[in-house]
């Protein structure tokens, strides 16, 4: 084995993915594959899983290592579910990836509209983090299985964007139980960490920065522009690096509690 297979191989891994057929998540099913895991995705259609799967079913040794299940990661019952169907055919995970999550709403913050605001929050806390945590990681608790978790956090995890208070407050709240899941679970080897990303063109997101009509960006796509160093959106390849690292015991076998932020220095931006 070289070097690098050595430090970032994940040969005999097992990985879920779940939002994995998302525009971040099939990236990194994508990498989790080529670095030699198997990876079961979940997704809520069964139509997303299928193209997905097929997307990342590259060759026939590939799609060896590939399945994909459709199912609610909101639900904890569904999630057992589709925890035990991973165990049967490729056996107990060692990777998660949380990837399910998103945004739909911006306005004013007195013209929120309260159900749509507690939609977010559960889309991103409750189904993109805590249930798939909290089943995937009791499996661990109990099998001594030192696995590893992988969230995703965001710029609003560490400044507020405007107009966006479900996601402002969920994301905030990612980073937050990335950090607090890290202290609970390093007595049992797991380690919790998160992939920030910058801004990236995904399915929910799209509206907010691209002008469907003319196919420009919006006001806010522009600001937004602005604000990065590199003066472009992220390619969801260059999460990949990022993910490859937290996902490996060699190479991230003392690294828990973080969130890398892949922004093209967003965050670092000054005037
Ligand atoms: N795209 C970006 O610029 C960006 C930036 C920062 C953070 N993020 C975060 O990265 C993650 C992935 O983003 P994306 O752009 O790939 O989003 P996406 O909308 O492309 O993918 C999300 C996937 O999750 C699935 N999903 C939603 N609810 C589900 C549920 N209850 N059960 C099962 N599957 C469900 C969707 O069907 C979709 O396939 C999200 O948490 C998002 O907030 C994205």
């Amino acid at each position: 084995m070289s070097y690098l297979d050595d430090l970032f191989g994940l040969q005999d891994q097992t990985a879920i993915v779940s939002g994995g057929a998302g525009v971040i998540g099939t990236m990194m099913s994508a990498a989790l594959l080529s670095a030699g895991a198997r990876v079961t995705l979940w997704s809520r259609t069964q139509e997303s899983v299928d193209a997905a799967v097929t997307k990342l079913a590259t060759s026939p040794e590939s799609a060896d290592r590939v399945d994909g299940r459709r199912l609610d990661t909101g639900s904890e019952t569904e999630v057992e579910t589709a925890l035990n169907k991973v165990i049967a055919r490729f056996g107990s995970p060692d990777i998660l990836i949380n990837a399910v999550g998103g945004n739909f709403s911006k306005g004013p913050l007195v013209e929120t509209d309260m159900e749509q605001f507690k939609q977010i929050l559960h889309l991103n806390l409750v189904a993109g983090l805590m249930v798939p945590t909290k089943v995937v990681a009791a499996h661990w608790i109990k099998n001594q299985i030192r696995g590893a978790i992988i969230n995703l956090t965001s710029m609003t995890s560490y400044n507020p964007l405007s107009g966006v208070w479900a996601y402002d407050a969920a994301k905030a709240g990612v980073l937050n139980l990335t950090m607090a899941a890290a202290n609970e679970f390093a007595p049992h080897g797991i380690r919790v960490n998160a992939v920030a990303p910058g801004f990236f063109l995904g399915k929910q997101n799209r509206a907010l920065l691209i002008d469907e009509k003319t196919g420009e960006h919006t006001a806010r796509g522009k600001a937004i522009i602005e604000h990065t160093p590199f003066r472009r959106f992220g390619q969801v390849e260059e999460l990949v690096g990022a993910t490859l690292f937290l996902a490996s015991n060699t190479a991230a076998g003392f690294v828990t509690g973080i969130s890398i932020p892949v922004d093209g220095g967003y965050l670092a931006h000054n005037i």
